[in-house]
């Protein structure tokens, strides 16, 4: 993939900006990829990885900063896509001086990018890279930050699920159904105690024993099958995948009985074509990037709470607040499942259409000059 893509837009890339990050003191390789500030500042965390080599890098930088720009469009925020990465083994490359090189480079970027947390960062990363850069979100609540975001991506998707059974059943309730979650980790153990308390019944799996042993202890009524694939296979109503990426492939979509899947790993879908082969089975697919927003609405608070105060006049981050927009994301669901419907596509297809249009129509308003 390049970065400024084909002009025949038959590609994907067609970023805005592309910044290489280097310190050789602390050994920092960093790629920010800010893929659109149509709406705002583009906000994406980064991801500290160590990829086979700097193309991959660059390849994911790409991918998942315009996946921000999509996700962010689609839950109501005034906020563009970025994301970074950080290239080498967090466990052995991850220190202050590395993440505060890195936050001068956040900085340098004067608000065009706030970064937050992702797959090898931390809430207590994000207190180190905020002590040099203005532009951090996902601190720790201490520090008055947003704090763990997977309460609030729990929170959506059980939202996005309520919505789809509503399309699919006639009813929200997800009382007397059986959800199967891929992936008892942060996530899935909050959509848990939702499902729960909804009156569902839940099955899951996962790789590890920690993890199985919490729903043993917590919530015995659980049933724990022996893997992923198993619960693909089971006789399921819903299934969530909380796990990693590529859940729906050639091999799970042929075997899943589940009338919808509604989950919060980013990039379900294995490759294109899969959406199709979900729709073809009669499976109802909630678009990963649609009901998994709950959790960049929580950090997004945290950039709000510095301008506008909430309903009790408070500066800062106001959970109620963002638990009520991360509580729209039933709306945004029930409005993609419709236009699916309406325009005879995959809902994959519709949240795709629906995320550009308002880029385009709200991004457009920024050309209205103002005094
Ligand atoms: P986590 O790392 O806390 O939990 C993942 C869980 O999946 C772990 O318990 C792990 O043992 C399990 N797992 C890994 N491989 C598995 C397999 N093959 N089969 C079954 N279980 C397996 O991650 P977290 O934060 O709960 O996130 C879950 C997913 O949701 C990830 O894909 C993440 O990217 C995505 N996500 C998370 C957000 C958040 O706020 N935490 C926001 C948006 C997306």
């Amino acid at each position: 993939m390049g970065v400024f893509g084909s002009t025949d837009g038959q590609d994907q890339a067609g970023h805005e900006q592309v910044v290489f990050c280097h310190d050789k003191q602390t050994g920092l390789r960093a790629i920010i990829g800010i893929y659109s500030t149509a709406l705002g500042p583009a906000l994406g965390g980064t991801r500290f990885y160590p990829y086979a080599s700097e193309a991959e890098a660059l390849h994911d930088v790409l991918d998942l900063s315009r996946g921000m720009a999509y996700k962010n469009a689609l839950a109501g925020l005034d906020l563009g896509g970025g994301k970074a990465v950080i290239w080498g083994d967090p466990q052995q490359l991850k220190s202050e001086p590395l993440l505060r090189a890195y936050g001068r480079f956040v900085e340098s970027l004067g608000g065009r990018y706030y970064t937050a947390c992702d797959v090898g960062t931390y809430v207590q990363d994000m207190d180190v890279i905020a002590r040099e850069s203005r532009f951090v979100t996902g601190r720790s609540v201490e520090l008055g930050g947003a704090g763990d975001s997977s309460i609030l991506t729990a929170w959506g998707v059980f939202q996005g699920m309520r919505a789809a059974a509503e399309h699919v059943w006639g009813s929200p309730c997800l009382a007397g159904r059986r959800v199967g979650i891929a992936g008892l980790g942060k996530v899935g153990k909050y959509l848990t105690g939702h499902l729960l308390a909804d009156g569902a019944s839940v099955a899951a799996a996962d790789v590890s024993e920690a993890a199985l042993d919490w729903a043993r202890q917590t919530h015995p009524e659980v049933d724990l099958v022996a893997d992923a694939t198993a619960l693909v296979a089971a006789d399921i109503d819903v299934y969530a995948p909380c796990a990693l990426g590529g859940a729906l492939n050639d091999e799970t979509v042929p075997a899943l009985r589940a009338k919808i899947v509604a989950g919060a790993a980013n990039n379900q879908l294995a490759h294109p074509g899969i959406e199709k082969l979900l729709a073809e089975r009669g499976v109802l697919y909630a678009p990963d990037y649609v009901v998994n927003a709950g959790g960049v609405i929580q950090v997004a608070d945290e950039i709000v709470g510095a301008s506008q105060p909430s309903a009790s006049g408070r500066f800062g981050f106001d959970f109620e607040r963002a638990k009520a927009r991360a509580t729209r994301i039933y709306d945004t669901t029930r409005q993609i499942l419709r236009l699916a419907d309406d325009e005879g596509v995959p809902p994959a297809v519709a949240a795709d259409r629906l995320a550009e249009r308002r880029m385009a129509e709200v991004g457009r308003l920024r050309g209205i000059l103002l005094p």
